[in-house]
């Protein structure tokens, strides 16, 4: 059992930075869904995350810094157009994976020659990763908070209830309410000469090629396409992921009995139990992970979801429910 604080004082997140440099875990919100933590420089502590996750070692870790100034600490090479994103962007819903530096270790990068590296826009996480850099820490190591392949937790009760029987005494999670954005954040791979999008979020194409100036690759927005698993793994990639215990059916009329979250405007039938009804977008991102997860508190066989159209968050919205959806 781990502890559960609720009051996230200055004091309360130095101890919480403290508990991470001895090597125990501390998960902690973010502006995107709450992370599971840990020293990105401690192999022993790392590991713990991918045993309490139960996820395979060769799936890479984002490391999270307090600025972009850490950049050059992890990032072995980094290109101009990855300057322009991160000072746009960060802190902010954005990965940037780059070829790594030395203090990457295989540990965090599953052995891949690059690294994932994010700067949170949470008040709770960058005032975490001050306190660990002001004792020595470098960056915190952090996946979504779920057991692999589950739906990411977007409350700290959520990660209480699907990692609690997995963490120890000395572990922490840091409650800091519902997450904004609600879905993971955009990861854009900076090794090439145009930035490629792995996976969606809510900083969009359009977003990247104003910052940069650039035409992208955009494999995700693409129907159909994939990125090249045998080149990087990303986890949030495999076909079925983000997908909570209930079958998930996307855009059919639901019955009496099954869930349903389609926007405000659209209309139920009789006995059917509705889990969400957001008023936007970014209402939809916001609220859809916790509605996944209503259902299976609620014991449904069955979610019907009716996916928003157009671009902006809405991709990276039917991005996940795909991946809900396929069993
Ligand atoms: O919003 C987020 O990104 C959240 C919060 C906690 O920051 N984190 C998150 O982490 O979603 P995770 O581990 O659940 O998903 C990160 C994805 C994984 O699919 C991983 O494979 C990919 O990023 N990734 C990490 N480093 C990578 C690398 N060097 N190359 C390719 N993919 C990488
Ligand atoms: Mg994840």
């Amino acid at each position: 059992m781990s502890q559960f604080l609720s009051n996230c004082s200055a004091r309360a997140m130095a101890g919480a930075a403290a508990n991470l440099l001895s090597g125990n875990l501390v998960a902690f919100p973010t502006e995107t869904v709450y992370g599971l933590g840990a020293d990105a420089c401690n192999a022993d502590a790392v590991a713990r995350i991918y045993s309490v996750k139960a996820r395979p070692a060769d799936h890479p870790l984002i490391v999270h810094v307090g600025s972009m100034d850490a950049l050059g600490d992890w990032a072995a090479d980094v290109p101009e157009y990855a300057i322009s994103l991160a000072r746009d962007f960060w802190p902010g819903p954005m990965t940037l994976i780059m070829k790594r530096s030395a203090l990457a270790g295989d540990f965090v990068t599953g052995g891949q020659d690059t690294v994932g590296i994010r700067v949170p826009d949470h008040a709770i996480a960058l005032g975490l990763l001050l306190s660990f850099a002001q004792i020595g820490g470098t960056g915190i190591a952090a996946p979504s908070a779920n057991r692999f392949g589950n739906v990411s937790p977007t409350t700290a009760q959520a990660v209480a209830d699907e990692l609690s029987e997995y963490l120890s005494d000395a572990d922490q999670i840091l409650d800091g309410g519902a997450c904004e954005v609600g879905v993971e954040s955009t990861i854009i791979d900076c090794t090439g000469d145009v930035p490629r999008i792995l996976r969606p979020g809510a900083v969009t194409v359009v977003m990247i090629e104003e910052s940069t100036g650039l035409r992208i690759r955009d494999s995700a927005a693409v129907p159909g396409a994939s990125v090249d698993e045998e080149v990087i793994r990303v986890s949030g990639s495999l076909d079925s992921h983000y997908a909570p215990v209930a079958k998930v059916v996307l855009d059919r009329a639901p019955r009496p009995g099954e869930g349903f979250i389609a926007l405000a405007g659209v209309m139920a039938g009789r006995g059917v139990v509705r889990l969400a009804a957001p008023e936007s977008h970014d209402d939809f991102a916001r609220v859809l992970y916790s509605a996944l997860r209503a259902a299976d508190v609620q014991g449904l066989d069955t979610v019907v979801v009716e996916q928003p159209s157009g671009d902006g968050i809405a991709v990276a919205i039917r991005d996940r429910l795909k991946r809900a959806a396929h069993k």
